[in-house]
């Protein structure tokens, strides 16, 4: 729920565009050491509070990572992941219309954050907490028979059938809006980062080492930094290829 107590974040000026933001936030995994003030990783998080969350539950929790061991307890373990990854997924054939030298850029970007994720100042994680109020209203017996009433018998089995997957995409639609907000105060701000998901391939294995209780998902790990490289323009489709009026 809201905590209205009044923080220290303020919103920063900016001179730059939404769109001219919007349209260079380009994944950056190449990123230097240097630390990163507290105030401006804080100045990220607020930025990602304000997105929406599915019944303003507002449920997200930041994890944020500086300290030397704990980095290097993750990067052993993502390099488990990222090695996995080499040796299946980025050897996928190529989608239509892909262009594999730059996949094997973002490969070879890839290696270089993993390998040099010990000395990435800080790596947040965005995780959402299990909405407690919700998941009450959920497992109770009144809500089973307003789901038949108002969907009838088929459509409450449908439901409940596909409850794994509802739950993951409520919590995903929760978690993500917050995350993009992130990556674009953070490419807004100078600092480098880039969505990532190791996780997804070891579950429970990044949780144990940050703590993380049974009822808090984490939906993404940003290494942050400030980048090496410049942040440049994204490459998608345009609109009109990816747009059906009316019906798919
Ligand atoms: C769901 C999701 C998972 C991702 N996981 C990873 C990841 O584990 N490691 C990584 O380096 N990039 C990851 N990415 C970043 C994508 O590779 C990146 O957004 C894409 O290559 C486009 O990059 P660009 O914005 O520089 O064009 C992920 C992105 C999304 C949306």
């Amino acid at each position: 729920m809201t905590d209205t107590t009044a923080g220290t974040v303020r919103k920063p000026d900016n001179d730059e565009h939404l769109f001219d933001i919007m349209y260079s936030c380009r994944a950056m995994r190449r990123l230097k050491p240097d630390p990163i003030p507290e105030s401006l990783l804080l100045q990220l998080v607020d930025a990602a509070l304000q997105g929406p969350s599915g019944s303003n539950a507002q449920n997200w929790h930041f994890i944020i990572v500086r300290d030397p061991e704990q980095k290097l307890r993750l990067a052993k373990v993502w390099q488990q992941t990222w090695d996995f990854y080499l040796q299946t997924f980025a050897r996928a054939d190529a989608r239509p219309g892909e262009d594999l030298a730059a996949r094997e850029r973002m490969i070879g970007a890839g290696t270089y954050m993993v390998e040099h994720m010990a000395e990435v100042p800080a790596i947040i994680f965005v995780a959402v907490k299990r909405d407690q109020q919700l998941a009450k209203v959920l497992s109770s017996p009144s809500t089973l028979a307003a789901l038949i009433r108002h969907f009838g018998l088929g459509g409450a089995a449908r439901l409940m059938m596909g409850s794994t997957r509802t739950n993951a995409l409520a919590e995903g639609s929760t978690a993500y809006p917050a995350v993009q907000n992130l990556l674009l105060a953070a490419r807004a701000l100078g600092l480098g980062t880039v969505l990532t998901t190791p996780h997804f391939f070891v579950p429970g294995a990044f949780e144990a080492i940050l703590g993380a209780p049974s009822d808090v998902t984490i939906a993404a790990a940003l290494p942050i930094g400030y980048p090496k490289g410049n942040f440049g323009p994204t490459k998608r489709p345009a609109a009109e290829r990816v747009v059906s009026w009316d019906r798919f």
